[in-house]
């Protein structure tokens, strides 16, 4: 509906470049007919080494990608001054036609003069394609918006620290495991929500770690509050569904069953309930560690981590609530990707963090439902790979990019020798466009030795 609406406003914006008025929709105005209500100036730049929008005069002058705001109604003119001699241009998302040209040469200026009556939050950003992703990118306020409506936005992302502790060597036990299966409107971009369905309302579920020759019973409670009927295959349980097919579970039943851990190795758990690619989209996957016999060798910090696609009605970075699409998923053309549940998790909410002269251990599963993984942390290299999450097979050692399937995982492990931020990713990058972008950061001391970015180029230093 607002689409419509903007759309209705905007067949009376003009658009002003280079000095002259160009046409955006509508009837042209002669320049005499508009009195800017807002002018807003920005120039292009580096900021905090990211690409980004400043602010230029007023209130927002020397602000990085400043909020601005204007009222309904109100004729708003935005100026783009081109700072770095880099092409940019400004664009609003979602409204056809408020946009600045491109600017090439530093120094170069485009105007663009819009009017929009309906009220809320529009981001804007450059559309030289990566830039956005650079840091080019801020919001542009219609009129009183209910601040609240963002900030009450719940998290279903799972802090990638939040796992058991290491078993090691002991005697089989029995477990009495539970898993609740729950339906949660929570946020999955900035503006932007889903109804996720999840385990313990967390993306990805709970980190299960056993060890092999336990006995687990396992029970699945589904919420009262629950549309659908949930289930869960455990990828590490011999017997039939994994448990699915005595687990398919109605809202506010439980149900029960007990396995033995015959195999080690980290393994994929998921919702089996048909559609079972829609319950896996939509959050419900997890990972169960099988430990072997004698344990997993001693690291300093383990970190759990999950891959997943979401398939939207509406296109990536559109805010509002989104609705699943039955059509994208069938045609495997997902709009965002993720690291444990929604765009940001592991940059904004929860970055991994460890120091230098540690050793890291990731436990990284692919839920999906469709997409390999080609998972790679920009910056080091993979010291040890427990290639498709087995656990007894020697590992592989040295390795850049590792591939897990969807409904596989894999245990990587490796050293901090250098501080810095770096950055997971999965090397099919076009991935890291739609949110699929974690950090890892290492605090600590310089190694110059390992690594020195203080080199003046051609002195030495
Ligand atoms: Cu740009
Ligand atoms: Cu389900
Ligand atoms: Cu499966």
């Amino acid at each position: 509906m607002r689409k419509s609406l903007i759309a209705a406003t905007l067949a009376f914006a003009g658009l002003l470049v280079a000095g002259s008025l160009a046409l955006a929709q509508g009837r042209a105005l002669p320049p005499a007919d508009y009195t800017p209500d807002v002018s807003y100036r920005l120039t292009t730049g580096l900021a905090d080494g990211k690409m980004a929008f400043i602010g230029v005069g007023g209130e927002i002058d020397g602000v990085v990608n400043p909020r601005l705001v204007a009222e309904p109604g109100d004729v708003v003119q935005l100026t783009l001054v081109n700072g770095d001699g880099v092409q940019h241009d400004w664009a609003l998302e979602g409204v056809d036609g408020v946009a600045t040209d491109m600017v090439f040469e530093e120094g170069a200026s485009s105007v663009t003069v819009f009017r929009i009556d309906e009220p809320g939050q529009y981001s804007y950003y450059c559309t030289v394609p990566g830039h956005r992703q650079a840091g080019m990118e801020g919001l542009l306020e219609i009129g009183e918006v209910a601040e609240s409506d963002e900030e009450a936005l719940a998290s279903i992302v799972r802090d990638p620290a939040d796992l058991p502790g290491p078993i090691g060597d002991r005697e089989p036990v029995t477990h009495d495991l539970a898993l609740v299966t729950e339906e949660v409107e929570a946020r999955l971009a900035d503006g932007t929500s889903y109804r996720f369905w999840t385990f313990d309302g967390q993306i990805p579920g709970p980190f299960l770690r056993v060890k092999v020759g336990d006995t687990v019973n396992m029970t699945l409670e589904n919420a009262d509050d629950s549309t659908m009927i949930h289930s869960v295959d455990f990828h590490a349980v011999t017997g039939p569904g994994g448990g699915a097919a005595v687990t398919q579970t109605r809202p506010g039943d439980a149900t029960a069953f007990t396995f033995k851990a015959l195999n080690p190795g980290l393994y994929v758990y998921h919702c089996a309930t048909p559609m079972v690619a829609h319950h896996i989209t939509n959050g419900m996957y997890g990972l169960i560690l099988v430990e072997p016999e004698e344990g997993l060798a001693e690291v300093d910090r383990e970190f759990y981590v999950m891959q997943g696609e979401l398939y939207t009605e509406g296109a990536f970075g559109q805010r509002g609530d989104q609705e699943f699409s039955v059509d994208k998923l069938l045609d495997e053309d997902p709009e965002y990707f993720t690291f444990n549940g929604a765009v940001g998790a592991l940059t904004d909410e929860h970055p991994l963090q460890a120091n230098v002269g540690e050793t890291v251990r990731i436990f990284f599963g692919v839920g999906g439902p469709n997409f390999t993984s080609s998972f790679h942390v920009i910056g080091e290299i993979f010291d040890r790979v427990h290639d498709q999450g087995s656990l007894t097979s020697p590992p592989l050692t040295d390795v850049q990019t590792t591939t897990v399937a969807p409904g596989g995982a894999t245990m990587v492990e490796f050293g901090l020798e250098v501080p810095g931020d770096y950055i997971l990713v999965d090397h099919a990058l076009s991935r890291a466009e739609r949110g699929l972008v974690g950090f890892l950061q290492a605090a600590g001391d310089d190694n110059p030795e390992v690594f020195d970015g203080n080199v003046t180029p051609g002195g030495g230093h």
